[in-house]
């Protein structure tokens, strides 16, 4: 069959809900409890208004930035998510499926790729894609022993960096998942946990992946834990899940080498604000001493330029990467990318920026702004 033309990321979505089991669709695209931060993620970017600057030389423009150092070729990048090869219920092209299609696609793009440690395809396996610069996700487990081999792992196979993620120390409720008694299928696994007995997970009480994890993370898990993640680890750490600017006091005084602002893309603590609402705050307490990044609920250039004119220093994609996979493999994730590359790319043309360094405060107006 033919299939339309894609033209945005978020057309993808539809499409791969009439593609993948309502299981598996629900899965990626829910919130917890009643959406509305999901929803706020995509409409806190409508009250951000551009304002350009005309009749500057906008015959070439440089989208490259520098990540703790790496040279990338935008300032877009890929959010840990779980779980990807839940994105080809047909199980075809099951050799390069997953994270590792995720990973040809970040690649090619010449961008950064954050594995996550609920993912389908191992933390070496991933590497099959060739070069590339990945990051590794982690979540603080009672059994620290695991965490230190993951933590080595993921060193061993050249990861740059540890994102650990803060805001899910118990899982939020996403009653879809509930409702349809999420399971994993017996071709998917959480292979970064191998060894482990997955056979603990409970098939019939609600989320069944659900009641794994939250058997396994440590819940305990605090500030002066950070610490010692650090003393086992010699990889910078980022902190995901952060949107307060107390919290970046902290963090920063903790030693992090980089604040990721998210809500998990509305899918833990609902009525959390946009993270694009809070991100001046927590840039003005940063005040250059770490990079801020930032998620939750990028779909087009111009977003994503919005973040960067508050002072982001890159912003990171989640479901837009399931959704492509879901509709054309690596081709799809490729594809996703070079779209949201060429939106920003004109997004800068069209408001008078070169380079990611010429995007200022003054390209955007935002409510407060109109109220002063
Ligand atoms: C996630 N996210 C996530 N975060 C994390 O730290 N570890 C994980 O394993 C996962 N898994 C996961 C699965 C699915 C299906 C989704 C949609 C999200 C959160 C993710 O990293 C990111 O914060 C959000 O996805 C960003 O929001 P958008 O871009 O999806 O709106």
């Amino acid at each position: 069959e033919e299939m339309a033309l894609v033209t945005n990321v978020c057309e993808y979505e539809e499409l791969a809900k009439q593609k993948l089991p309502k299981m598996v669709y629900d899965f990626y695209a829910a919130g917890a409890e009643d959406q509305w931060t999901l929803r706020e993620n995509s409409e806190a970017f409508s009250r951000i208004l551009f304002q350009p600057r005309v009749l500057v030389d906008v015959s070439c423009i440089d989208m490259s930035t520098s990540i703790l150092g790496y040279n990338i070729s935008m300032p877009i990048m890929i959010a840990p998510t779980a779980l990807h090869k839940l994105a080809h219920p047909e199980g075809r092209f099951i050799w390069n499926a997953g994270e590792l299609a995720t990973a040809r696609a970040a690649a090619a793009a010449k961008t950064i790729m954050t594995l996550s440690s609920w993912s389908s395809c191992s933390i070496e396996e991933v590497n099959l894609a060739g070069p590339g610069i990945r990051f590794f996700q982690l979540s603080i487990y009672k059994d620290r022993n695991l965490v230190q081999q993951l933590i080595q792992r993921a060193e061993k196979a050249g990861y740059k960096a540890i994102v650990l993620t803060v805001d899910a120390p118990w899982l939020g409720r996403r009653e879809a998942d509930v409702k349809n008694r999420f399971t994993l299928p017996r071709n998917v696994m959480l292979k970064t946990f191998e060894g482990l007995d997955q056979g603990k997970i409970d098939k019939t009480n609600g989320s069944g992946l659900a009641a794994y994890v939250a058997s396994q993370i440590d819940r305990s898990f605090s500030w002066k834990d950070i610490k010692w993640l650090q003393t086992v680890t010699s990889l910078p750490v980022l902190v995901k899940g952060i949107i307060t600017a107390q919290d970046t006091r902290i963090a920063i005084e903790c030693g992090v080498a980089g604040i990721i602002m998210s809500n998990h893309g509305g899918r833990q603590l609902d009525y959390l604000p946009a993270t694009i609402s809070c991100l001046e705050e927590v840039v003005r307490e940063a005040n250059g001493r770490v990079p801020v990044f930032i998620d939750s609920g990028f779909r087009r250039g111009t977003d994503v330029f919005k973040a960067l004119a508050l002072g982001a220093s890159g912003v990171f994609i989640g479901r837009p990467v399931l959704f492509s996979l879901a509709v054309d493999g690596e081709a799809g994730v490729r594809n996703a990318l070079r779209m949201l590359r060429d939106e920003l790319e004109i997004t800068m043309a069209l408001s008078g920026c070169t380079s990611v360094k010429e995007i200022t405060r003054g390209h955007v107006v935002t409510e407060s702004d109109r109220i002063r």
